[in-house]
């Protein structure tokens, strides 16, 4: 009979940190050389995240593209974050290590869809979770990331209905903590779906007194069980505050590694899903660190998008970041 996964375990890492690799220092030096800005989501691997310029999650990510003053940005990431970064600064050349890097959650609402939903009912105000396409912001009213979803839905206006796209979770998860009724988009992330409450059960019995931290993308009865449910962002801030010195993580494993650094002295364990002892998102992890090599010296490939598509996702984008300060 096979055996359920164990959770894996990261113990805090040694004092003093890992020396860069050969490959790392090419990496830094071709950045300075190309006036390069590398941003890397929390979900990077160790070596990507550890020649970022800033690691974090979709929120912090668009602030910083934002004000990136360096000609190219690097976006160690998905597609929609690269593109959000582009929409948001749009003179700057924004390369992605990996062109092909999608995101199961952005695919389950295509932009025809959207706007036959909105053309059926023209009163709908359109949250769209930043997880979605370029041609989807577009059609949205304002974007919002977890991190600041609830504070972005509850300003929303009183006398129109609410459409959340396309998180299911995420939009269950904030139509509960704001009080508002939402319609929510049937998507979900294949990633964080994996976690089951089987799973995180045997986590905690193998970890008694462990704590546990999961992402709103997570199912609500994964949510349930947890103490704390918040964007990987805001996962940082928790974890470090914890007295308890292991930690269950109920996320895609990169988060770990930035866990790891900045919160010295603790265990972290990443909670397992039925079929794995830790769960990685398949798109986040196409990027390597020789693909970052490469785009830096080739200068390619770089997200390139209409001027009105460009502006029009603008919009609802511009609206977040304002209403998010
Ligand atoms: P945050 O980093 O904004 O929490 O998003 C998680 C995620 O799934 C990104 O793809
Ligand atoms: Fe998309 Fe999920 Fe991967 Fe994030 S973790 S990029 S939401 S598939």
């Amino acid at each position: 009979m096979k055996l359920p996964p164990v959770a894996a375990v990261f113990p805090p890492l040694p004092a003093g940190g890992t020396p860069l690799s050969a490959l790392q220092r090419e990496v830094l030096a071709l950045k300075r050389e190309k006036d390069a800005l590398i941003l890397a989501h929390n979900y990077q691997c160790e070596d990507i995240q550890g020649v970022a310029d800033y690691v974090g999650d979709s929120l912090g990510l668009a602030y910083k593209a934002a004000q990136a003053a360096q000609s190219t940005i690097v976006f160690c990431g998905v597609p929609f974050m690269a593109e959000t970064a582009k929409i948001v600064n749009p003179s700057r050349r924004v390369l992605l290590p990996d062109l092909a890097a999608g995101c199961s959650l952005a695919d389950s609402c295509p932009a025809e869809k959207l706007a036959a939903a909105k053309a059926a009912d023209p009163s709908l105000y359109v949250v769209a979770y930043i997880n979605c396409s370029a041609a989807v912001k577009a059609l949205s009213d304002v974007i919002v990331t977890s991190g600041n979803a609830s504070k972005i839905v509850s300003r929303a206006p009183a006398d129109r209905p609410i459409l959340f796209v396309p998180d299911q979770n995420l939009g269950h998860w904030v139509s509960g903590k704001t009080g508002r009724a939402m319609q929510l988009w049937p998507g979900n992330c294949y990633a964080h779906v994996q976690f089951t409450p089987a799973a995180l059960l045997r986590a905690k019995a193998a970890h008694p007194g462990a704590p546990v931290v999961a992402h709103p993308e997570c199912t609500e009865a994964v949510r349930e069980l947890a103490d704390m449910v918040c964007s990987t962002e805001l996962m940082v801030g928790w974890c470090k505050e914890q007295t308890a010195d292991t930690i269950i993580v109920t996320t895609e494993s990169g988060m770990i590694h930035r866990l790891r650094r900045e919160a010295p002295g603790k265990t972290f364990v990443a909670a397992p899903t039925d079929r794995c002892s830790c769960n990685d998102c398949k798109f986040m992890k196409m990027n390597t660190l020789e693909k970052v090599r490469d785009c830096l010296r080739d200068g390619a490939p770089e997200i390139r998008m209409e001027e009105s598509l460009r502006a029009a996702a603008e919009i609802p984008l511009r609206r977040m970041l304002e209403w998010s300060r």
